[in-house]
C-alpha cells in the first residue's frame, strides 16, 4: 500500500496534508526517512514511525458498546446523537458502523465495525443469528407465555415470528424476563410481547451469537473486541 494511503487511512489527514508530513521528514519506514508519497509500505511487515512513534496499520476495527438509552444506532442522524457520535476520533477514523438497530431506548450490546463481510453473515435474514435480551415485563408473564413463545406468535402485521425461548426470571405485576430469538425484525421483542397483551418497559440486549455483553462497561462505554471474541464472530457458523 501507498505510504501516504496509509497515512491518510489513519486519519493522519488529507492526501495533502500527509504529503506534507512525508516532506516534512517525520515519516521512517523501518528507520529509513521516506519522503515519497508513493513508497511502497508492507503493511504486515516493515516498521512505520511518524514523528518517531510507531504506528499499527490495519484494516477493521471491531468495538463492543454498551449502548445507552436515547442514542440511536445509526451512524448519522439530523436530530438525535448516534452511536458513532460517542467514539474517539481514533476509532471514526475507520468509519465503523452499527451491527443492526437497536431502539432509541434498548441499552446493551452494540457491535460496532466496518467490516461489511462480518456484518452482513451476522445480519443475514438466513442466518439465524441467536440474540438475547432482559426485559422487565408490565404484567404477569407465565408459563403460557412460554409456550405461545416456543410456537412463534402472530405480529401486528400478521408475520408468524420463528420461535423464541422465554425464561422467566421473577414474575409479578412487573417480571423479569430473557427472550433469545433469531430474528431480528423490526420492534420484534416489544412486538412478541405485544402480541401476548403485554408491554416491555425495560429492554437490554445480552447476546448475539458468540458474543455477549462485558458487563464492566458502564452505559456509553465502549472496547476493543479481544482476540478471542474476534475469532468466535470470524469462526461462527449458525
Ligand atoms: N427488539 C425490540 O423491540 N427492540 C430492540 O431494540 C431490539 C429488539
Amino acid at each position: 500500500m501507498r505510504i501516504d494511503k496509509m497515512l491518510s487511512n489513519l486519519g493522519f489527514g488529507s492526501r495533502k496534508e500527509v504529503k506534507k508530513l512525508l516532506k516534512d521528514g517525520a515519516v521512517q519506514v523501518n528507520e529509513e526517512l521516506v519522503k515519497d508519497p508513493k513508497y511502497h509500505v508492507d503493511t504486515d511487515q516493515d516498521v512505520v514511525t511518524v514523528h518517531g512513534e510507531e504506528i499499527q496499520y490495519r484494516e477493521f476495527i471491531y468495538l463492543m458498546m454498551n449502548k445507552p438509552p436515547g442514542v440511536i444506532s445509526a451512524t448519522e442522524d439530523d436530530r438525535d446523537q448516534t452511536v458513532i457520535d460517542l467514539l474517539e476520533l481514533e476509532d471514526r477514523i475507520f468509519e465503523p458502523f452499527p451491527v443492526g438497530r437497536l431502539d432509541k431506548d434498548t441499552e446493551g450490546l452494540l457491535l460496532i465495525t466496518n467490516d461489511g463481510q462480518l456484518a452482513h453473515k451476522l445480519l443475514s435474514p438466513k442466518k439465524h443469528v441467536p440474540k438475547t435480551y432482559f426485559a422487565v415485563i408490565d404484567g404477569e408473564v407465565t408459563e403460557e407465555d412460554i409456550q405461545a413463545f416456543k410456537r412463534g406468535v402472530v405480529l401486528d402485521d400478521g408475520y408468524e415470528t420463528k420461535p423464541g425461548e422465554l425464561v422467566i426470571l421473577k414474575s409479578g405485576i412487573r417480571s423479569d424476563i430473557e427472550l433469545t430469538i433469531s430474528e431480528g425484525k423490526f420492534h420484534q421483542v416489544k412486538r412478541m410481547f405485544q402480541a401476548v397483551g403485554k408491554r416491555v418497559v425495560y429492554l437490554q440486549r445480552l447476546t448475539m451469537g458468540p458474543l455477549a455483553l462485558d458487563e464492566t462497561l458502564e452505559l456509553g462505554e465502549y472496547r476493543e473486541l479481544t482476540e478471542e471474541e474476534i475469532d468466535a464472530l470470524m469462526g461462527y457458523q449458525v
